[in-house]
């Protein structure tokens, strides 16, 4: 499970309750990280007891019946919910993980109240909205698409092998959710400046792709103190990721090619 620290922003209160409906079959209790910049208020948590016969199975199932039926100023973002556009992660549970994957039976023990708050450690917009500006940031200071010197073959794409395409498994399926960044204790506390597990990963995608043409001057942009080796292998980002993937690992084939250059 992933270390939980709080959301930097945080001197909870108690929040209000919202009880179950009269009649309500199968009560479960969400205790939701609320947050509003504009009200001047402190950070606090909103308790709202949910009837399960009435919901979809999924914790973002309960979210959005809490935002459409009970409180529709609870606010967090979402869009696929299918576990591919990344937008809904969260902490459920003390885990970093995506609401719309996340079972609810598979919170906790059954009958306790489930914790949602949004992911560690990042500034927090509203609510389970993290600031993501600056993740995003980093993400593009790796040039995240094909660099290239030579002119592509002509009225062609550029081919690759079988072997040469397997290589980007277990990398491209990354959905840049942060999960893993917001996990990682080097991230929380270098993060200005170490670019954390899922940028890292990402790097590397394109660092072993056959058809990059710039690979030296990646390993280049990462060959410094922070961006790249603050990286312990603490395998929290590896734990947490909702698609199974593992940062650390690409994060140490980095750091191979890097040794093997120097040799
Ligand atoms: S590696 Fe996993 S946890 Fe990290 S951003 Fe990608 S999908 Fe999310
Ligand atoms: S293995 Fe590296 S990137 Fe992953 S959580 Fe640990 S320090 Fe962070
Ligand atoms: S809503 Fe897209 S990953 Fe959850």
């Amino acid at each position: 499970m992933a270390e939980f620290t709080l959301p930097k922003n945080s001197k909870i209160q108690k929040g209000k309750h919202f009880p179950a409906p009269a009649g309500a079959k199968s009560p479960r209790t969400f205790k939701v990280y609320r947050w509003n910049p504009d009200d001047g208020l402190n950070p606090r948590v909103d308790t709202y007891d949910v009837d399960l016969a009435a919901c979809g199975p999924m914790v973002l199932d309960a979210l959005i019946k809490i935002k459409n039926e009970i409180d529709p100023t609870l606010t967090f973002r979402r869009s696929c919910r299918e576990g591919i556009c990344g937008s809904c992660a969260m902490n459920i549970d003390g885990t970093n993980t995506l609401a719309c994957t996340k079972a609810i039976e598979d919170c906790g023990k059954a009958n306790a109240a489930v914790p949602i708050y949004p992911l560690p450690h990042m500034d927090v917009v509203k609510d389970l909205v993290p600031d993501l500006t600056h993740f995003y940031a980093q993400y593009a200071s790796i040039k995240p698409w094909l660099r290239t010197q030579t002119p592509a073959p002509s009225g062609r794409e550029r081919l690759q092998s079988k072997e040469d395409r397997a290589k980007l498994d277990g990398l491209y399926e990354c959905i840049l959710c942060a999960c893993c960044s917001t996990s990682c204790p080097s991230y929380w506390w270098n993060g200005e400046r170490y670019l954390g597990p899922a940028v890292l990963l990402q790097a590397y995608r394109w660092i072993i792709d056959s058809r990059d043409e710039d690979t030296g001057a990646r390993l280049d942009d990462l060959e410094d103190p922070f961006k790249l080796y603050r990286c312990h292998t603490i395998m929290n980002c590896a734990r947490t990721c909702p698609k199974g993937l593992n940062p650390a690992k690409a994060i140490s084939e980095i750091k191979q090619l890097m040794m093997a250059r120097k040799v």
